[in-house]
């Protein structure tokens, strides 16, 4: 037998990542599903070091890295870039794009076309779009086209203003019952999984009782079959009121400010550079340079 190495049949991508079809077999064995937003390579590359499963590159970057008041105008060029360098950090963990609003509210054959761009030049392992109604629809499509696709109902921030505002959903029963609905609906159309955003953990608990895919709560409570937090908000990068279902987990702010008002300081001062930081000559090439340099430069 040759000792050669058999060629590689299919693309190393694969290598290492978590199968997607492994999160419904999480879901039965009541093994929580851990997710958390990123936005490039560098925080990818920790989520993954930290055996996170999925890592979503939320349209929440238009607020939480780009200042706007909201995710609405958030480009698909911008999801785009960012899922190619969120890519590049994260081996393990799946990579959900989202679709961010105005690229699949017109018809399936635009969330189609947009839901490709996400995979083949963002590198996304599936996309993630939000509502129910219209968006079901959608869904079909892009899952029908082999995109694995996640949907989105509660708290939809895209279109935060028809709801009026960004508060809780399904706290009357009659919403409550139209969220179970949309999410079957969505489990129906193909979606692998569904997040369900800033409802009563009763009504979590009922969706998550009622789909065979796998529920990501982000302020759902605790029975939902895992969990996604933005990344800003749980390492303390926000100034002010988060959310009530926002759990700190650091105060990085706190540390990153510390740490560059050190260093203003020393570099003021003058303590920063020390001789460790800095480049050395040779003496033979010092002794050439000093002698042929203008005096002028001397010092
Ligand atoms: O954009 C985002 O970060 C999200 C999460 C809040 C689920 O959609």
């Amino acid at each position: 037998m040759s000792d050669k190495p058999k060629p590689q049949r299919y693309a190393s991508w694969t290598a290492g990542k978590l199968p997607l079809p492994e999160l419904r077999e999480m879901k039965k064995r009541g093994e929580k599903i851990v997710m958390v937003t990123a936005y490039d390579a560098p925080s990818a590359r920790l989520a993954d070091a930290a055996g996170v499963d999925l890592i979503l590159v939320g349209d929440s970057s238009g607020m939480v890295v780009h200042g706007r008041e909201s995710t609405v105008a958030v480009s698909l060029d911008e999801i785009v870039f960012m899922t190619q360098w969120v890519t590049r950090g994260a081996r393990r963990p799946l990579v959900v794009a989202d679709m961010p609003f105005g690229s699949y509210e017109v018809s399936d054959e635009q969330a189609v076309t947009n839901a490709v761009r996400l995979v083949k030049e963002g590198g996304a392992d599936a996309v993630k779009l939000e509502r129910g109604g219209t968006s079901v629809s959608r869904a079909r499509a892009v899952a029908a086209a082999g995109v694995p696709v996640m949907g989105h109902v509660g708290l939809t921030p895209q279109t935060a203003t028809v709801l009026g505002g960004f508060k809780a959903q399904g706290r009357t029963a009659e919403r409550a019952q139209q969220l179970v609905d949309e999410a079957l609906a969505l489990e129906e159309a193909g979606c692998f999984a569904v997040v369900l955003e800033a409802v009563p953990s009763e009504v979590a608990r009922a969706v998550t009782q009622a789909l065979s895919v796998p529920t990501i709560g982000i302020g759902a409570g605790g029975d939902t079959d895992g969990q996604v937090l933005v990344w800003h908000d749980m390492l303390g990068f926000y100034e002010g009121n988060a959310p009530r279902f926002v759990k700190r987990y650091a105060d990085l702010g706190a540390v990153i400010t510390e740490a560059l008002g050190r260093y203003a300081e020393e570099v003021r001062s003058g303590a920063f550079p020390e001789q460790q930081h800095t480049y050395a000559m040779p003496d033979e090439e010092l002794a050439a340079f000093d002698a042929v340099r203008p005096p002028t430069r001397r010092r």
